[in-house]
């Protein structure tokens, strides 16, 4: 079969136009173990799973067979100071916000507008405005896609972390998430720590409040995808010690930075990118955003590769300048699947 069959140019947020042998949309389990996962296995055809394709890049063609996941379902339990969710992967991430909210339950403000599926949500442990996957999370259902057997990683098993969790290394190959387990607390407190929620006021606000304050923010500094291709933030904030951010700091007083709970140093990779005069640096179709350095995005007609010069360009200027190597945040997806993002910028 002809690899540039099927077009992958509507199943990734960046919109680029590579090709794959064939997608196949799974609604349940049993689709995604077909015979088509089965047979692609059998030929030791390369298989990807996406939800959203909203952090991922195609750097090629996938020569291999793409599942979207839409697995459904959303089943909700009241227990004494909680409300407990059991939410099939393929779920919406901020249609599932949304419903919470308009049903009373709050706790997921903070994530609205998010893109991506409720599978994907834990892999990177997704996170904005103070608030991430981990704190609202039970447990996360997997399925070994070596014997087909299931198994339940309560939240104390994930490993979660900034941008990480146990599936981004023991749980990353051969394992698909089928489902997400979430406890939204009765005794709901906002979470105002980001600095422009702190303008909301703690006792009076609601949680309705701070989801529409965090919607206005992201759209006006996130390019929506719909409009312009982007996954996000391309890179991590990278982590220094206190030692190097005390020396930086004296050196760059303006860019912006926080401080972790272990003791290191968060400097904000939008302000270093920001700070080389790169917002609207373009390389082919790929451009830094003018509103967001972090983002990259495809500004018509972009391949990988286009994305991948400049995250190049962008890696180098900002370790000329502040010594300071970025990491990709974004998955890179290549012919045979994902491969490590920072071999292919070097
Ligand atoms: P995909 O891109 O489809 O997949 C990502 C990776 O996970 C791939 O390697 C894929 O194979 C794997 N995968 C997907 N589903 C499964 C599954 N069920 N089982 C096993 N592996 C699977 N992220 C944040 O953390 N915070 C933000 O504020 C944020 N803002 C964003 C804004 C924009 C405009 C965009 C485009 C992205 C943003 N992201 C953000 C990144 C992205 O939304 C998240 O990483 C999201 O969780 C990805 O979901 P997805 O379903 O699109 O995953
Ligand atoms: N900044 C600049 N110039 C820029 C961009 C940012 O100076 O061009 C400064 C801002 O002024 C601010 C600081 O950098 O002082 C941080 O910026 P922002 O609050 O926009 O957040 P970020 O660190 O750039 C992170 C996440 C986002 C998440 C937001 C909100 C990462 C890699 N990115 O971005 O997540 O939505 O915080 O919490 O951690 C994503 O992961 O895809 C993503 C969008």
């Amino acid at each position: 079969m002809s690899c540039r069959q099927y077009s992958l140019k509507i199943w990734n947020t960046f919109g680029i136009n590579a090709y794959a042998n064939n997608i196949t949309i799974a609604d349940s389990i049993d689709t995604i173990l077909s015979c088509r996962w089965k047979q692609s296995v059998k030929k030791n055809e390369p298989t990807l799973l996406l939800g959203e394709g909203s952090n991922v890049l195609f750097l090629h063609d996938f020569h291999g067979h793409v599942f979207i996941n839409r697995i459904k379902g959303i089943s909700v339990t009241e227990v004494a100071d909680a409300w407990l969710l059991h939410i099939g992967a393929g779920e919406s991430w901020h249609q599932l916000v949304r419903k919470t909210l308009i049903h009373g339950l709050a706790g997921l403000e903070n994530l609205a507008l998010i893109p991506g599926r409720v599978g994907s949500a834990p892999i990177q442990n997704i996170g904005a405005y103070g608030v991430d996957f981990a704190t609202v999370c039970e447990y996360v259902d997997i399925m070994f896609l070596t014997d087909y057997s299931q198994k339940r990683l309560y939240v104390h098993e994930c490993c979660f972390g900034y941008r990480k969790s146990v599936f981004k290394n023991t749980y990353k190959n051969g394992y698909v998430i089928t489902a997400v387990g979430l406890r939204l607390k009765k005794n709901w407190q906002p979470v105002l720590s980001y600095s422009q929620l702190r303008h909301l006021d703690p006792k009076t606000v609601t949680p309705r409040e701070v989801y529409q304050t965090v919607c206005a923010m992201r759209r006006s500094k996130i390019p929506d995808p719909k409009h312009i291709g982007n996954a996000g933030s391309f890179f991590k904030n990278p982590s220094v010690t206190m030692s190097f951010a005390n020396d930086f700091l004296t050196q760059h007083p303006t860019i912006p930075y926080f401080l972790k709970n272990n003791g290191e140093i968060m400097l904000s990779a939008g302000g270093l990118i920001d700070h080389c005069a790169l917002k609207g640096y373009r390389v082919g179709g790929a451009a830094v955003y003018d509103k967001q350095a972090l983002v990259l995005i495809n500004t018509g007609g972009a391949s990988g590769q286009d994305i991948i010069n400049l995250a190049r360009f962008v890696r180098r200027r900002v370790a000329e300048e502040f010594n300071v190597w970025l990491e990709p945040e974004v998955c890179f997806i290549s012919s045979q699947g994902e491969i490590d993002p920072v071999e292919v910028i070097v």
